[in-house]
């Protein structure tokens, strides 16, 4: 018996090592300035995401569960706590970008420092059920950080006039020559909603019946091709595509393309993590939010999937390059229950004003998403490796 927890205890560890290097891994080709600027609020410092999935890590493990740990920091509850009112009062968010200390050498010795205070941790033998459950959380925590330290670096140095490479290669997308080819989904009853052993967010939970009627569902995400179709067409010059609310995002920005997507000496380029090319009109079209998701498919004669849709036809359709927006807004499964404590505030109080996206990108560490994965972003977002699928 003790061998078997001692061998569990084994692979959580190498899990562990593995999900915190790669947040150190993605950052390697930052220069020192990088990890400190916040250009907009949604937007984090790289620092930051580094201390902040430490401090989880931190507060949610070592400090109630190993009674030998000594808190790296005092002062880091306030800097490195991101939302949860329970633990206590934090920087407001905006400031996170002002903060020229803890340093980046700092951030980096928090993290060795807790790394070494979790390995020891997780050899003393056995793991109650709620610290492997928390340290599960813990990892894929850190991984939605991964993806967001993707989106964030791109948004500083794709905002920064030098257009500066992040790494020449920095290529991830695969898709090439897309059909559009749709497919047919029967009328009829059906489950969503995460079952089985594995991890899942409290979100996903709460499996339940939904009735669809018949749809045709596109196999593939949307192309720059098509995409470009919709610009040429006039796409942000009409206002009959839009919801109200996208129209007035339209003019306020002066929309006229996806983010990242520039117009130079006749052409459209688009500023990627290897730099700025040329638009590659075979991939799915990326960095568009909700209103312009809708817009699309409006000026396409379509529609976007509802979320219930997308999970039904998962199995059938090519996913993973880009997080689809669907028409469902973020709200709780039948019978949601939030967790006590602190761990309780992770999902359920964003269940407002926000909209599902469906699948995964190509900046989703491997093996983080799943068919009943439930991303949520604000309708105007565009920062986030986001993408459309049309429905029929
Ligand atoms: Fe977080």
């Amino acid at each position: 018996m003790q061998e078997k927890a001692a061998k569990v205890n084994q692979e959580i560890i190498k899990k562990f090592i593995s999900i915190r290097a790669h947040s150190e891994h993605i950052c390697k080709p930052l220069e020192i300035e990088d990890y400190v600027v916040q250009p907009v609020v949604d937007v984090s410092p790289p620092k930051w995401h580094l201390g902040h999935t430490t401090w989880f890590f931190e507060t949610f493990i070592l400090k109630p569960h190993d009674k030998n740990y000594k808190v790296f920091n005092e002062q880091y509850d306030f800097v490195f706590n991101s939302y949860y009112e329970s633990v206590g009062a934090r920087v407001v968010r905006t400031d996170r970008g002002n903060l020229s200390r803890p340093s980046v050498t700092d951030v980096y010795h928090y993290r060795t420092y807790v790394d070494q205070h979790m390995e020891t941790f997780l050899k003393s033998n056995p793991l109650c059920s709620e610290v492997i459950e928390l340290l599960e959380l813990g990892l894929n925590h850190e991984q939605q950080h991964q993806e967001l330290l993707f989106s964030d670096i791109k948004y500083i140095l794709g905002h920064n006039p030098l257009f500066p490479v992040y790494s020449p290669a920095a290529v991830l997308d695969e898709y090439t020559d897309l059909s559009s080819e749709f497919i047919e989904i029967a009328p009829g009853i059906y489950e969503i909603g995460y079952q089985g052993e594995g991890f899942c967010f409290d979100n996903e939970l709460g499996r339940h019946k939904v009735y669809l009627e018949r749809f045709e569902i596109a196999k593939y995400p949307v192309t720059n091709r098509q995409y470009l179709e919709f610009i040429a067409d006039g796409g942000y010059t009409d206002f009959k595509f839009w919801h109200s609310e996208g129209w007035e995002w339209v003019k306020e920005n002066a929309a006229q393309s996806p983010l990242y997507w520039h117009y130079i000496d006749q052409k459209w380029m688009n500023y990627t993590l290897a730099g700025l090319k040329d638009i590659n009109l075979n991939e799915p079209v990326c960095h568009i939010n909700f209103y312009e998701a809708a817009a699309f498919a409006s000026w396409k004669g379509m529609r976007l999937p509802t979320e219930e849709e997308w999970e039904v036809a998962s199995p059938e359709i090519k996913w993973g390059e880009r997080w689809e927006w669907t028409n469902s807004a973020y709200l709780p499964y039948p019978g949601f229950e939030k967790a006590a404590g602190a761990i309780g505030e992770y999902n359920g109080k964003f269940m407002v004003s926000q909209m599902v996206l469906r699948g995964a990108s190509v900046a989703t560490p491997k093996g983080h998403s799943r068919a009943t994965y439930r991303n949520f972003f604000h309708p105007r977002h565009q920062w986030q490796f986001m993408g459309i699928r049309l429905v029929k």
